[in-house]
């Protein structure tokens, strides 16, 4: 489908986004003041901005930057689908309508990090401030901007499942940000969920080596994955802006800060799927939560609402879904002008100590699961997920 509207140049494109209806929706209609971390002023000069992107960035990009558009400036998607035949109008509507029920403020907020950082990346080398790396990734939004660097989970039409490409990314993401110049890092997700866990069609490609093989491979890319997180050497902050599922709620014990809108939940269905905890989960959770909670959790599949999860410990605070991203990020905004040394030392005292640990916790975890992966129950949760019969 994406080749049916390879024709388009990226200045038509550009034209046609400022073009269409609601592009000349007066600023007003938008939001007369800045309430969170993009404000309209910030919002229009993305727009001019994107006139100058020399590459065309992709038809992928460039509906995402048309679904953003609409979102922001008309919100969710509630037009007719169009026809079958209409493929073009079609595609449009199926990326602005996987934006989901995401509110106007943050549609601007994704729309001018996606500009800044596809800027960022043709910018020349020596820019004071690199842009996500000055990378551009398949599977995130990366962006850097008032000392924060914002890791944004970008598979919106598939809850943000974790492919072996995302993985891949994040790893990479991670190991940018804690370089760059930014004071803290924030990782949040795009669309109305926060994250669905490990993509299960990772574990339907079987490579030449057989089972076995995958499983190993998988196995070494969690370790890698998770110590990326172990190893981060400043504030990480979670801004988790809907429901969070398996590895995206584990790791949240690795993180520093994590707050969480009313509408999101955490779920971790490990024996449910026939596996195990990872993301320093089985150390990190009854530590925090006590045994007797922890285990309803990571045993018994118990999904928490933002609320329980804050009440365990797992949550710093919960906003309502009405101000979730202005309070949220004018308070991140305050924390990435506070002393950056200061910070990441302070991080270090507070987790220096624990670092062997959890190091040891995570070859553990990923040795148990690599053996799970290849187990009956693992393959039969699988199998039954995608025959349609058992979501979570
Ligand atoms: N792996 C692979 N695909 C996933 C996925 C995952 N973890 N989570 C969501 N998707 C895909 C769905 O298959 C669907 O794809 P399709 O549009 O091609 O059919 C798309 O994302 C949208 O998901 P859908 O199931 O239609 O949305 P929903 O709101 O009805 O349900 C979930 C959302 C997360 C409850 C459901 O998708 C689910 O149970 N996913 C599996 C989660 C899981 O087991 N994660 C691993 C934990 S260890």
């Amino acid at each position: 489908m994406a080749s049916l509207i390879k024709h388009v140049s990226p200045w038509r494109f550009a034209r046609f986004v400022r073009s269409s209806k609601t592009a000349f929706i007066p600023c007003v209609q938008l939001h007369s003041t800045a309430v969170m971390g993009a404000s309209v002023e910030d919002f229009n000069k993305a727009k001019d901005k994107l006139n100058t992107l020399k590459k065309d960035p992709g038809n992928e990009v460039k509906l995402k930057i048309y679904a953003l558009f609409k979102q922001a400036t008309v919100g969710p998607c509630n037009t007719p689908k169009p026809g079958m035949l209409d493929f073009v109008n079609k595609v449009k509507w199926d990326a602005w309508k996987g934006l989901g029920s995401i509110s106007q403020e943050e549609a601007r907020q994704q729309y001018v990090d996606l500009i800044s950082s596809l800027v960022g990346a043709e910018a020349p080398a020596v820019a004071a401030q690199p842009t996500g790396g000055g990378k551009t990734f398949q599977t995130l939004l990366v962006s850097t901007e008032d000392n924060i660097t914002t890791i944004r989970l970008n598979r919106p039409d598939k809850k943000n499942a974790i492919t072996v490409e995302m993985y891949n990314e994040l790893i990479e993401a991670l190991e940018l940000a804690g370089k760059d110049d930014s004071v803290i890092t924030v990782m949040t997700g795009n669309g109305d969920y926060y994250c669905s866990g490990n993509d299960l069609n990772n574990f339907t490609k079987i490579p030449e080596g057989g089972v076995e093989k995958m499983a190993k491979d998988a196995g070494e890319l969690l370790r890698r994955y998770v110590k990326a997180y172990i190893d981060f050497p400043k504030p990480l902050i979670g801004v988790i802006n809907g429901p969070a599922v398996g590895v995206s709620v584990t790791l949240l014990g690795l993180f520093d800060v994590v707050y969480a809108t009313e509408k999101a939940t955490f779920h971790t269905p490990f024996s449910q799927l026939g596996q195990s905890p990872e993301g320093c989960s089985s150390y990190l959770f009854p530590k925090m939560m006590g045994a007797a909670k922890a285990s309803e959790v990571l045993l018994f599949n118990k999904k928490l609402s933002a609320t329980q999860a804050c009440e365990l410990g797992l949550v710093s605070e919960v906003f309502p879904e009405s101000s979730f991203q202005s309070e949220v990020w004018s308070r991140l905004k305050a924390y990435a002008k506070l002393p950056k040394n200061s910070l990441a030392l302070s991080k270090q005292l507070i987790r220096g100590l624990e670092k062997e640990k959890l190091h040891a916790v995570n070859d553990a975890e990923v040795e148990r699961l690599t053996e799970r992966w290849l187990s009956d129950e693992c393959m039969q949760a699988i199998m039954s997920f995608f025959q349609g019969k058992s979501k979570l």
